[in-house]
């Protein structure tokens, strides 16, 4: 199956269904297995990050396959993050993630988060004195001078409310292209997707199945009775309950799995439908965020003294 994908305010496409590659810590080989093997099964889209340190093994694999003819350079789409202590360069960090994958252009290169940390500050959870003042103006420009560069086709964000995206806005001479969020049947991020829609923001749902086995996730999605419900009648599984009602919502997925079965089963959702019904009984469950962003909130030295101010509300 070829995989279905989504024309972005850049002009270029991004397939719908991508492979995550965060978790902790993942043997390279392992990720390099699971990186051809999803391209054997027909995934084309690659989230990394710095931070989740899995570019070096996605660019082994990736070249292979350039190499044994299995994909072209330009049939795979490949997104990485700025990692927060970069602000201050996002250039030359694109540069090393460049170096890290052996690719010569990224397909998308997302700010990771809202939030700016002091250079070499190179894990996810900050001290307290890690905080740095985030001016996003110079940070969007340095992001900007990448795509005239040719380093990256299309910029986008992480982890950006409402209000911080029309922040950017009102400065920015190339508009984000996607905003990657936590997404999934009990996050379904309403007003968030009105607002992106309205400026031609494609949003991309990160833990669409919950993230059931990651530290930062939870089983409820896909042990939620009403999903359960829902995949029974359907003869499907819970997950593909999740990252089929994400793509009708009009959402990419990025769902992580290194197992087989599992990367087949979420490669398994574009040629059936969820029916009204299913979306109302969806649209009723009670609403919870996995992701919340607690590491990056305290009273002293972050931007950001609640919850509530990282997500402008939205949470
Ligand atoms: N931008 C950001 O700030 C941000 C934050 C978090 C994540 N992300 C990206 O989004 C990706 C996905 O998010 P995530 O890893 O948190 O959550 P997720 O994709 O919702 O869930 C991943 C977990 O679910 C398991 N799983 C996968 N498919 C399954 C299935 N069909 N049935 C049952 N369990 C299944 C995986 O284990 P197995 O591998 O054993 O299958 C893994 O433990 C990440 O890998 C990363 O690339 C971005």
């Amino acid at each position: 199956m070829k995989a279905p994908a989504v024309r972005l305010s850049s002009g270029r496409k991004l397939p719908l269904i991508a492979l995550g590659t965060a978790g902790i810590p993942y043997h390279s080989q392992q990720i390099q297995t699971s990186i051809s093997l999803a391209l054997k099964i027909g995934y084309r889209h690659f989230d990394t990050a710095k931070i989740y340190g899995s570019e070096p093994a996605i660019g082994k694999a990736l070249n292979e396959a350039f190499d044994e003819g299995i994909v072209k350079r330009e049939e795979v789409f490949v997104t990485s993050k700025l990692w927060c202590s970069d602000h201050h360069d996002p250039g030359a960090a694109l540069k090393r993630t460049l170096h890290n994958l052996k690719l010569e252009y990224l397909d998308l290169y997302l700010v990771h988060w809202p939030v700016r940390f002091k250079e070499g500050v190179c894990y996810a959870v900050p001290k307290e004195d890690d905080f740095e003042r985030l001016d996003m103006e110079q940070t969007w420009h340095a992001m900007e001078k990448c795509v005239e560069l040719g380093l990256c086709h299309s910029i986008g964000i992480s982890n950006f409310s409402s209000k911080k995206i029309e922040d950017l806005l009102s400065h920015a001479s190339i508009p984000p292209a996607v905003n990657q969020v936590e997404l999934h049947p009990l996050w379904r991020q309403h007003k968030l997707r009105e607002f992106c829609a309205e400026r031609k923001i494609h949003l991309s749902a990160y833990s669409p199945l919950g993230g059931p086995g990651s530290p930062w996730g939870s089983k409820a999605v896909i042990k939620n009775p009403t999903i359960v419900s829902i995949a029974h009648k359907h003869q499907r599984t819970p997950a593909q309950i999740a990252l089929r009602w994400a793509l009708e919502s009009g959402v990419s997925v990025v769902a992580k799995s290194f197992n087989e079965e599992r990367m087949q089963e979420n490669w398994g959702v574009s040629d059936w439908v969820l029916d009204a019904e299913d979306h109302c009984k969806i649209n009723d469950l009670s609403q919870m965020k996995f992701m919340r962003g607690d590491f990056l909130v305290n009273n002293t030295t972050s931007p950001y003294k609640t919850i509530e101010e990282l997500w402008d509300g939205e949470i």
